[in-house]
Parts: C-alpha cells; structure tokens; sequence
C-alpha cells in the first residue's frame, strides 16, 4: 500500500521554523507522498515544491484507513500497521515546553473515524515524527530506534541553545535539519 503522510497546519502563521520543518520532510518521504492540509491560500506556493497543498482540513476529508499520530494515544505504531493505513496524519504544531498537548484537542477531536497511535512518550518535532513513523512502517520495531531527548546547537564558541524535544539519531548524529540549524544561528546571533 502506498503511504501518505498528511501535515495539518495548526500554527497561526507559516513560520520559518515551520517551512524548515516541512521542507525536511519533503526531502524523508518525496513530495508525492506528501500533502499539507489548512493551509492559508497566501502560504500556498511557500510549499508547492514540497508536496500537494490543500486549503481545506483534512478533518473534512473523511479518508478512509486514517491514522493520526497523537502523543496521548494508547497504542504504539508497530510495523502491522503498514499494511492497516494508508495514511498517517500529523499536527503541524511547532514544539513547545512543558508540551501543551494541543494534537487532542485541535486535530484528534475532528478525525473520530481515525485510529490513533503514538510513537513514545516524549515530544517530537514533526519532522522527527514522521521519521520515526516511516522507520517503523519501513518494518523496524520502535524499541530498535535510537533517540536523544534534548539537542544541543552550538551557535559559536561560547553560546549554544538546547531543544527539549525527542530526536532521532540517524548514523549517530541527531536528526535536525541544516537548514534549522542555520535558522538558529542567525536568529542567536542578533
Ligand atoms: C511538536 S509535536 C506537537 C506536540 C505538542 N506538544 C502538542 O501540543 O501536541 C507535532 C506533531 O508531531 C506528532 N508527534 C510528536 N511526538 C509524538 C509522539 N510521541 N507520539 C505521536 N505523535 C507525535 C503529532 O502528530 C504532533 O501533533
């Protein structure tokens, strides 16, 4: 079955954080693969070259064989689930700490006829989330994925800035986008 992860937007504006994010999920799963849902139509080509753009909510889509990734689900994603869904839903909600917990009450709620599943209990940004999910759906069990829960950038010599949120480590380094990693820096150093 050929797989779709599906972004719904959830933040107020399409920050640069957000693009970051979803360009380095576009670069994960191909941009036929992707679908960015509630999506203001002056934000429409920002994401065009990533993967299909939608201003609708995909909670008024009503597709079929729907997972939502939701960190309050009872269920763990486990590889079986690869051939039960053919698409795998997501917030676009940006990390925040303490997490406040908005995937429930702002995309869960509106998709009843959508199985939930989590991927642990830690916060991950969306990128890394559907990482893990294609790592798993790709038949790797979620206990054989290796994280760190806090990312350390540096920004120069004597500054850096710690991200409190669940990563991935990919061939040992952490899973953050370049481009993320930039974005701080600039940010940093004003
Ligand atoms: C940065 S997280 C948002 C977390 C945020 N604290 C919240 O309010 O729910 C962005 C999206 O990634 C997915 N996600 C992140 N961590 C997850 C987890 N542990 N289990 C399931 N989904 C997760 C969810 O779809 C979530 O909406």
């Amino acid at each position: 079955m050929n797989h779709f992860f599906i972004i719904e937007h959830l933040e107020k504006e399409m920050y640069e954080w957000c693009l970051i994010e979803y360009k380095h999920i576009s670069q994960a799963v191909g941009k036929k693969n992707l679908w960015f849902t509630n999506i203001p139509k002056k934000d429409r080509k920002k994401l065009a070259k990533y993967g299909s753009v939608f201003t609708e909510s995909v909670t008024s889509m009503h597709l079929k064989n729907a997972c939502v990734l939701d960190p309050e689900a009872n269920k763990l994603l486990s590889p079986r689930d690869k051939s039960r869904f053919q698409y795998f839903i997501l917030g676009g909600i940006l990390g925040d700490d303490p997490p406040q917990k908005r995937t429930g009450p702002e995309l869960s709620r509106f998709l009843p006829e959508a199985v939930k599943r989590h991927i642990g209990d830690r916060q991950m940004s969306t990128d890394n989330a559907v990482y893990t999910a294609q790592q798993i759906l790709r038949g790797k069990a979620f206990r054989k994925l290796a994280f760190i829960d806090t990312a350390e950038v540096t920004i120069n010599k004597v500054e850096s800035i710690l991200l409190p949120y669940r990563y991935n480590l990919v061939h040992g380094k952490s899973y953050i986008s370049p481009k993320l990693i930039h974005y701080l820096k600039k940010k940093e150093s004003f």
